[in-house]
C-alpha cells in the first residue's frame, strides 16, 4: 500500500452519471489485485480531509483506472478534474477476490451498477472464463458490457425498467441458471459487488444452492486503512462473532461468514 500524489491521464464521461478516471501510477499499478480499492482525496473540496474509496477498475501498464458514479459533492468535484491535474491516492487497499484457478469451479460474477468496476480486473485475470450477470435500474447503469464480452465472458444483462437485456433483477437469470438441471454452471463460485440488498440476495442463493460466494461489501469508510472502525461489519468467528473492518479484512468476504441478521 502506497500513499502518493499521482497525475490524471484522463477523466471522461462514460454514460450520464458515470465517469472513467485514468491515473498514472507506475509504483502502485503493479501491486494491484482484483477487488482492491483506492482511497482518493479530492483536494478541490472544502472538506478535503475525507478520502473517497473506489474499486480499482482496470490496470494497464503504468496506469490504473476507476469507474465512478457522481452521487454527491466528492464525486461531483472529481468529475470536474482534468487531465494533467493531480490527486492524492492511497492504494492498493483491502483484501480482494480469489482469482479462479485453471480447471476449477466456473466463475459466475454478479454486478449491480458501479459494482461492475470491481469485477472487471477479476474477469481479466481469471484464466477460466465464466458468466457475468450485470444489472442496473436503466440501460445507462449497464457499464462495460462490451469489455466483459471482449474478454471472452458470457454476459447476461438485466435492467429493472426493461430498457436493456432481460427485465428484472440481476439475480433472476442467475437463479434460473442454477435451477436448470445438469447446468454446467452449478459447479461454480460466485463473486459479487453491488448494493447491499443485492449482496444479501446473492448470499442467500449461495446458501440455498450450497455454492461458495465472495462478496465485496460496500460500507461507508473514513480512514480506509484500519484505524477508525467506521467500516466494520459483523462476521462469524470461532467463538461466535466479531466485527471486522471492510477496509482491511475486506472489502471481499466469504458470504458464509457474514452475519446478515446483525449487519442489516
Ligand atoms: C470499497 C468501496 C468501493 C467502492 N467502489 C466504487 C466504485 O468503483 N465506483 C463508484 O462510483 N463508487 C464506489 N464506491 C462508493 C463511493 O465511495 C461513494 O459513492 C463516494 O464515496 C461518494 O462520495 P460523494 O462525496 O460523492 O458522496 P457524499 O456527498 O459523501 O454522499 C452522497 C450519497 O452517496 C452515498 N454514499 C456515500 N458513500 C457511499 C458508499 N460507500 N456506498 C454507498 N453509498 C454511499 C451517501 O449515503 C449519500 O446518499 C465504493 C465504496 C467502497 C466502500
Ligand atoms: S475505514 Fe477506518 S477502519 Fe475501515
Amino acid at each position: 500500500m502506497l500513499e502518493q500524489t499521482v497525475q490524471i491521464v484522463s477523466n471522461e464521461r462514460d454514460t450520464e452519471q458515470y465517469f472513467r478516471l485514468v491515473l498514472s501510477a507506475p509504483q502502485i499499478a503493479p501491486l494491484i489485485q482484483p477487488g482492491q480499492f483506492a482511497h482518493v482525496r479530492v483536494a478541490s473540496m472544502k472538506d478535503a480531509l475525507l478520502r473517497r474509496p473506489f474499486s480499482i477498475f482496470q490496470v494497464a501498464g503504468d496506469t490504473f483506472s476507476i469507474l465512478y458514479k457522481t452521487v454527491g459533492k466528492g464525486t461531483d468535484a472529481l468529475s470536474r478534474m482534468r487531465a494533467g491535474g493531480e490527486l492524492s491516492v492511497i492504494a492498493p487497499l483491502g483484501h480482494g477476490f480469489t482469482v479462479p484457478k485453471p480447471g476449477g469451479e466456473t466463475p459466475l460474477l454478479v454486478a449491480g451498477g458501479y459494482g461492475m468496476a470491481a469485477m472487471h480486473l477479476l474477469a481479466q485475470r481469471s484464466p477460466q472464463k465464466g458468466t457475468v450477470f450485470v444489472g442496473g435500474r436503466r440501460r445507462v447503469d449497464i457499464l462495460c458490457e462490451k469489455e466483459f464480452a471482449a474478454l471472452g465472458w458470457d454476459v447476461r444483462a438485466t435492467t429493472e425498467d426493461g430498457s436493456h437485456g432481460e427485465k428484472g433483477l440481476v439475480t433472476q437469470p442467475l437463479l434460473a441458471e442454477l435451477r436448470t438441471p445438469h447446468s454446467a454452471l452449478r459447479t461454480c463460485r460466485l463473486f459479487a459487488c453491488g448494493p447491499t440488498p443485492m449482496l444479501m440476495a446473492v448470499g442467500k442463493i449461495a446458501e440455498d444452492f450450497n455454492v461458495p460466494a465472495e462478496l465485496s461489501m460496500d460500507e461507508h469508510m473514513c480512514c480506509g486503512v484500519g484505524v477508525c472502525l467506521t467500516c466494520v461489519i459483523p462476521v462469524k468467528s470461532d467463538g461466535g462473532w466479531e466485527y471486522q473492518r471492510t477496509c482491511t479484512e475486506g472489502p471481499v468476504f466469504d458470504s458464509r461468514k457474514i452475519l446478515w441478521e446483525i449487519a442489516k
